[in-house]
């Protein structure tokens, strides 16, 4: 890919002439580095690296030194794709300060191009701030899995008048306070479509229908190589578990039975300082 990287500009443009924004999720270098070379145009370091990439149930134990690292992996494999770094639980809940000063170390630190938080209408000053600072945000609104306490599940939301009204005026108050794109998580499509037309900005779905201007789902799942937990919006695009476990097998029954390795994958070395050690050391058995 020649083109040049993608900016706040660039992903307006896409979402001005209708074409449709990708997006993925990405947590290491030579993950980054495929989806970068494929023409994806936006990666989501997400905080779900809690889960997929760590092991833990939930994401709510990202740690803001954890993001920090799996960001900066991701941003030197990207020339092309915009990185958008996440925010943990509990770098930006507290004062605006602090959201400052966490957002403004993903930009340094790891020097990701854009933050994203699950910002409830609490966190819209913080929002307003960040971009003030110079930083893009991106905003993420319906299903917020830092909640999921709450909540009391990874359920989706905006189904009664409720929800969706939060949907709908999280959504404009993100706008106004200037991020520059907003995740739809878990939200029906037909919400979704419609406030992607009320908004401005592009609006990037997971699980939020195809009426949005982007799509966004979890390396992981589309690798099939998460399964302790799938959404119903995710799709599975290979099996990279089974490739993993069938090559793994393959491995220890070519050790086991001295295939591996062969000639070709051992360093020769002349007979002459071979004799030379023998000499010296004495033969074995
Ligand atoms: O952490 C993540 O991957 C996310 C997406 C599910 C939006 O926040």
């Amino acid at each position: 890919m020649t083109q040049k990287k993608h900016t706040v500009r660039t992903i307006q443009a896409m979402r001005d002439k209708g074409e449709t924004i990708t997006m993925l999720t990405a947590y290491d270098y030579p993950t980054a580095k495929q989806i970068n070379d494929a023409g994806i145009d936006m990666i989501l370091v997400g905080d779900s690296c809690a889960m997929v990439v760590h092991g833990h149930p939930n994401t709510l134990t990202a740690t803001m030194d954890m993001m920090v690292l799996h960001c900066g992996s991701v941003a030197r494999a990207c020339d092309r794709t915009m990185v958008v770094a996440d925010m943990p639980f509990g770098s930006f809940q507290y004062s605006i300060e602090d959201t400052m000063k966490n957002a403004a170390r993903f930009v340094t630190e790891a020097k990701v191009d854009a933050v994203k938080f699950e910002a409830t209408p609490n966190h819209i000053e913080k929002t307003k701030a960040i971009v003030e600072m110079g930083i893009a945000v991106v905003g993420h609104v319906g299903l917020h899995p830092q909640a999921v306490g709450a909540l009391g599940g990874l359920t989706a939301q905006g189904k009664t008048v409720d929800t969706a009204r939060k949907v709908v005026t999280e959504a404009l108050a993100l706008q106004d306070a200037g991020a520059f794109a907003i995740i739809f998580e878990a939200v029906p499509a037909e919400l979704s479509a419609y406030v992607t037309q009320k908004l401005a900005i592009p609006t990037i779905s997971i699980g939020g229908g195809p009426g949005c201007s982007g799509q966004l789902l979890v390396t992981p799942d589309v690798l099939g190589m998460f399964d302790a937990f799938t959404p119903s919006f995710a799709k599975k695009y290979q099996d990279f578990n089974g490739l993993m476990k069938q090559t793994f097998a393959q491995y220890r029954d070519e050790v086991k039975q001295g295939v591996f390795p062969a000639d070709e994958h051992c360093y020769q070395m002349s007979a002459e300082v071979m004799a030379a050690i023998k000499a010296e050391f004495g033969q074995v058995a």
